[in-house]
């Protein structure tokens, strides 16, 4: 027997749950790091062309899916498409967010540590720039403080889930939310008077579209995937609670431009206090790292308390917002073996953390000892990040609107879309036009150029 299916109470928290995902590690640390190595202002238009018109249909086609369905992603493709072989894509939709936690789990740790140092007042106390600028190098090539962080950071998304304090968790999100939205502001008025800022400003408004390679491309998209959890079911499961009233075009809307803003005002906030502090924008990963510190070094300089009361709870926040999402994560692989294996919840969690966890093990030594060991070119970690953001969540996509665009009934997606001919009746036609036709383009062009190219 069906079991009656929970809901969102209404558009606001229907949004706020969809934001709480998408909102994360991926907008503060990857957005920065990745449009330093694109080259700044050019790849922001990319990449908000590839959100809107790329990534926003796959959000409504993801949406579509589990309202459909009110199923996790595996039930979902069983039931729609009954005895085809539409599940296994219900099965990589489940395999890829765990690889992503494996490696969100180590960052996660790194604001941990940070979080750490704010509170022992390391900013403000720094007496040397090399000393500022090296915590990260050094914190991140060494061997157990990180392993130790990651541990920590995946025992309390392990915890979370196992112990159901989910509402706890929700509750403070929900101030934390608002709070580091405030604190990003502050931080970009901040960074805007450093010596030097404006050249990050230039960076960011000036386009140079000589760095857009092809890769380029296929970053922007990666990212918008990554930044909004499309392509791994995210969307789709919690779409499967949200009230048949409700508008998912409005919805899906409100979240991408909730995410598209909290990426931009990153930039904004690091990119200025990059240039300022001489660090070079296509530093990679260890970008943000290393550009808060001295941030919050010159703001100790004229106000110390300020200086170590914003970075305390800027990287309070910010474990936070990671945390909300890195849940998200692991709960698609815990309900999957729950609800299709009948393991219990507290096996499932703990199988699935551990083993999410050794695979995180790998990528944090591959900052230090492992760093000589290269896939493709790539340390571990990185090669990880490429392979989910670049080719497995696009992938999903792809898969998902393929299934919403071509093989599901125009007059079902439409029922969904339009709310049974109440809502978006005009829009449908563009909606339908950029999930059947734009976005799945769109992905093949970019893998192709990929492989080709
Ligand atoms: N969207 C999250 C972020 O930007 O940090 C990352 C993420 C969450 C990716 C959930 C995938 C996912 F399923």
């Amino acid at each position: 027997m069906m079991k009656q299916r929970e809901h969102f109470g209404n558009r606001f928290a229907v949004i706020a749950a969809m934001a709480g995902s998408a909102v994360g590690l991926g907008n503060i640390w990857r957005f920065p790091y990745v449009l330093g190595e694109y080259g700044g202002a050019a790849f922001i238009l990319v990449y908000i062309a590839a959100s809107l018109l790329v990534a926003l249909p796959i959000f409504f086609a993801e949406s579509v899916i589990g309202r459909r369905s009110r199923l996790d992603t595996f039930g979902a493709m069983r039931k729609l498409a009954p005895g085809t072989a539409w599940k296994w894509v219900g099965l990589l939709t489940i395999l890829s967010p765990l690889l992503i936690l494996s490696y969100y789990s180590v960052v996660g740790g790194w604001s941990v540590e940070f979080l750490f140092k704010a509170l022992s007042f390391d900013f403000t106390g720094a007496s040397t720039e090399e000393e500022v600028s090296g915590f990260f190098g050094r914190f991140i090539s060494s061997t157990w403080q990180p392993l130790i962080t990651h541990t920590l950071f995946m025992a309390l998304v392990a915890g979370v889930v196992l112990g159901g304090v989910k509402k706890g968790i929700e509750r403070f999100s929900k101030v934390a939310m608002p709070l580091l939205f405030v604190l990003i502001v502050f931080i970009v008025i901040y960074s805007l008077t450093l010596p030097g800022s404006m050249a990050g400003v230039t960076y960011l408004l000036k386009p140079d579209f000589s760095h857009l390679t092809s890769q380029a491309y296929a970053a922007a998209l990666g990212q918008a995937f990554f930044s909004l959890s499309l392509g791994v079911g995210t969307v789709l499961t919690y779409a499967s609670y949200v009230k048949k009233e409700e508008n998912l075009v409005a919805s899906g809307v409100g979240t991408a431009i909730c995410d598209l803003l909290f990426a931009l005002i990153a930039a904004f906030a690091v990119m200025p206090a990059v240039f300022a502090a001489g660090i070079a924008p296509e530093s990679g990963p260890g970008l943000v790292f290393q550009t808060f510190p001295y941030i919050f070094n010159k703001m100790g300089e004229g106000m110390p308390i300020v200086s170590a009361l914003v970075s305390a709870t800027f990287f309070l926040t910010i474990l936070a917002a990671a945390l909300t999402s890195a849940i998200s994560m692991l709960e698609v692989g815990v309900a999957f073996l729950v609800d299709e294996r009948g393991m219990k919840r507290r096996t499932a969690t703990l199988v699935l953390a551990f083993s999410t966890w050794l695979v995180g093990v790998l990528c944090s030594l591959s900052f230090g000892s492992l760093s000589g060991i290269k896939l493709l070119g790539l340390s571990f970690f990185d090669f990880l990040d490429t392979l989910c953001s670049d080719w497995l969540l696009p992938l999903g996509g792809l898969a998902f609107t393929i299934f919403v665009g071509w093989w599901m009934s125009k007059a079902d997606v439409r029922d969904e879309l339009t709310n049974g001919g109440t809502v978006n009746v005009k829009l449908f036609r563009g909606v339908y036009f950029l999930m059947r036709y734009l976005a799945p383009v769109g992905i093949i062009l970019v893998f192709l150029s990929n492989i080709l190219l």
